[in-house]
């Protein structure tokens, strides 16, 4: 894939520059961050004031003294240790006919090291003009063409006294993967037209020159203009109501990293949903979105009760329209939420436990690099399972912790089947490789239970305090996987010489697979799932089972438990006896698509297309098309459907879904 948009550079002068540094900097030449956090490493290290730098001298210093924050982001081309962003201040037009969006990128820096330029991550945008404030005129800016899926780097000339930089720039549907600009028929209303970002992991440098590193924090402030009638909405202070002008300011005033940055417009309307949260969606979708989610304040108070208090002011969550790529997405003070969680009956709303507990581990204290993302996502997956435990019992925690298990050896078994085997270590190697390919379920469900295996071994109420502190310690601050293991000894091993041993995290963290000292889970409700099944599987019939008291978790199970092949008449019965084709709830849905589609059920008709076409999150694409491959139709049959759904998928989804399907 190549840069959809060639770059202008405006001015002569910059184009021999610009020509004359790509001369000399080679395609693949990449720079790497090091930092030195220090002041999270004195929260680490109390005694010793020595300055942290490479030396190997380790004789005066304990090993968890020694560990620093240092480290090496190689998926940003930006120097923050020599100058950084320190607040934005972004001006804004979206324009729904050219589907472009128009900006000025206004950033106050600290030039650290006194150095002539300051570097910015860029990829495929269109720069026009970048001035600052210590000179008169256009900056002779350069872009240094880097890597295909990294992009490129920004140089802009600063000196010692330069305090603002400011770059005016223009990016398009076409080249920015960030932003999806959604015809009206994409939408739940039909009328109105919708964008939203997604940032994270390195797209915001599609949308906004900036320094994309997730340990790179900055405040902003912004100024958006959208045409009159549709809302905006950012991962900072929000309106709650249509703006007749269509102009909106906004304020994050807690520092956040670039992959936090996040823009939605379109018809919306607000619901409150308590004292601190609250719900935005389409107008016809704002009363069922309501409904689902009318636990969030409770869960709200109860993360706070858990771990400590929530830093970001509001917690409201947007439902986007079914092309959104993830299930949700953590932005501050405003989680970004796929449509496909409302069932009608709250049972899939641990996804918002889930982006809840992103304000905590993720977004308060922050992976370094990708390379580190089991930090954000294993911790975020632990607290999720507590909140859900507090609100909805010990039972539904076990049950969800269960099919993370589920989940776990199946994607250990595929990585390894893929070559993969490496990618089964918690803490990931992704130099030269994109970091959505660290985004398996590995961070997550291995990075669950190995939290699970440290509470379970020292105890609820000592790892809880730990915990705690943890968040309250490093708030705001990057996390290191070698800086967390430092902490966790220094805070919380060091205290009984057993723990290190019965938990074993670097074998966890650093080796392959799944260690045997895995907690085991058991659930009773999961146990009668099992007789129902034996008890069909045996000559029962399927209406017979008895499942009226069933939640969803349940028949999750149920029907991962099915067997690979089932005949025409079974599935028949099933289909017949539960709806599952037909099912509201699109995880139960898709779990029987992924199960039946390789036996060609004669039952599913339109409804598999009529799926792929609507829904856009990555989740369910990835295993529904998989199964289409193996089934009858095979390649062909899922490049047909594939043909009609792509325009309506996010990048992030068309990127993977284009490799599976051999696209293009
Ligand atoms: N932050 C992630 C989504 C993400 C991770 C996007 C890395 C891009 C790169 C979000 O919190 C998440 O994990 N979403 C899950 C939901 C969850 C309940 C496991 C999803 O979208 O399915
Ligand atoms: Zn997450």
């Amino acid at each position: 894939m190549l840069s959809k948009l060639p770059y202008s550079c405006f001015g002569h002068l910059t184009d021999i520059i610009t020509f004359a540094l790509h001369f000399f900097d080679t395609i693949f030449m990449k720079h790497s961050i090091i930092l030195v956090a220090l002041v999270a490493l004195s929260a680490i290290s109390c005694e010793t004031k020595k300055e942290t730098t490479n030396e190997k001298d380790t004789s005066t210093m304990t090993e968890t003294e020694n560990k620093t924050l240092e480290y090496t982001d190689h998926h940003s081309f930006s120097k923050p240790q020599e100058a950084v962003v320190k607040h934005l201040n972004w001006t804004a037009n979206v324009d729904f006919e050219t589907k472009t969006l128009t900006a000025t990128a206004k950033y106050d820096i600290e030039n650290l090291k006194g150095v002539d330029t300051i570097y910015l991550d860029v990829k495929n945008m269109t720069i026009s003009k970048v001035t600052r404030d210590d000179s008169e005129g256009d900056l002779a800016f350069a872009i240094h063409k880097k890597e295909v899926f990294l992009g490129d780097q920004l140089a802009i000339p600063i000196t010692e006294n330069t305090k603002t930089i400011s770059i005016d720039y223009l990016v398009t549907a076409e080249g920015a993967d960030a932003l999806q600009f959604l015809n009206p028929v994409q939408t739940a209303g039909k009328k109105h037209p919708f964008l939203f970002t997604q940032s994270q992991a390195i797209l915001a440098r599609t949308w906004l020159p900036c320094q994309d590193s997730p340990g790179i924090r900055f405040t902003y402030e912004a100024t958006v203009t959208v045409p009159k009638g549709l809302m905006a909405l950012m991962s900072a202070t929000n309106p709650t109501e249509i703006s007749e002008t269509g102009v909106y300011t906004f304020q994050m005033d807690q520092p956040v990293p670039s992959y936090l940055f996040a823009l939605a417009v379109g018809d919306l309307e607000y619901k409150s949903l308590g004292k601190g949260t609250g719900v935005y969606a389409e107008p016809s979708v704002i009363e069922s979105a309501a409904y689902e989610f009318e636990d969030m304040q409770s869960m709200v108070d109860t993360a706070e009760a858990l771990y400590g208090p929530y830093k970001w002011g509001m917690y409201d969550v947007i439902v986007l329209p079914p092309s959104f790529p993830f299930g949700g997405m953590e932005n501050p003070r405003l989680t970004f939420a796929t449509p496909t969680i409302i069932a009608g009956d709250k049972s899939l709303t641990a996804l918002i436990a889930h982006e809840l507990a992103h304000s905590w581990s993720g977004n308060l204290v922050t992976n370094a690099t990708w390379e580190d993302i089991w930090l954000n996502e294993g911790f975020t997956v632990y607290f999720e399972n507590r909140i859900m435990e507090e609100i909805f019992g010990k039972d539904f925690a076990n049950m969800l912790a269960l099919l993370s298990y589920q989940d776990l050896q199946d994607e250990i078994e595929w990585l390894n089947s893929e070559n993969r085997s490496a990618d089964t270590r918690l803490r990931v190697d992704l130099q030269g490789r994109n970091p959505d390919d660290g985004l398996t379920g590995i961070p997550y469900d291995k990075g669950f239970f190995l939290l699970k295996l440290m509470e379970e071994t020292v105890g609820r109420e000592e790892w809880d305090n730990f915990l705690k502190t943890y968040f309250d310690t490093f708030k705001f601050k990057v996390m290191t996987t070698d800086s967390f293991l430092a902490y966790l000894d220094k805070e919380l091993l060091s205290k009984n010489p057993e723990w290190e041993k019965t938990i074993q995290p670097k074998k966890w963290i650093f080796e392959e697979g799944l260690p045997d000292n895995c907690p085991k889970i058991n659930s009773t409700k999961f146990e009668t799932v099992e007789a129902q099944l034996k008890t069909w599987t045996d000559g029962g019939a399927a209406k017979d089972i008895a499942s009226a008291e069933w939640v969803t978790p349940q028949w999750l199970y149920f029907i991962n438990l099915l067997k690979d092949t089932l005949t025409q008449t079974q599935m028949k019965e099933l289909d017949t006896a539960f709806g599952f084709t037909k099912s509201g709830n699109s995880e139960i849905k898709a779990a029987w698509f992924e199960k039946v589609i390789p036996n060609n059920y004669e039952g599913l008709g339109n409804s598999v297309e009529d799926f792929l076409v609507e829904v856009g999150r990555r989740k369910f694409l990835t295993p529904i098309y998989k199964a289409i491959l193996k089934s009858n139709g095979g390649l062909p049959a899922a490049k047909a459907i594939y043909e009609k759904a792509r325009p309506n998928y996010h990048a992030v989804s068309t990127e993977t879904m284009d490799n599976l399907l051999g696209y293009k």
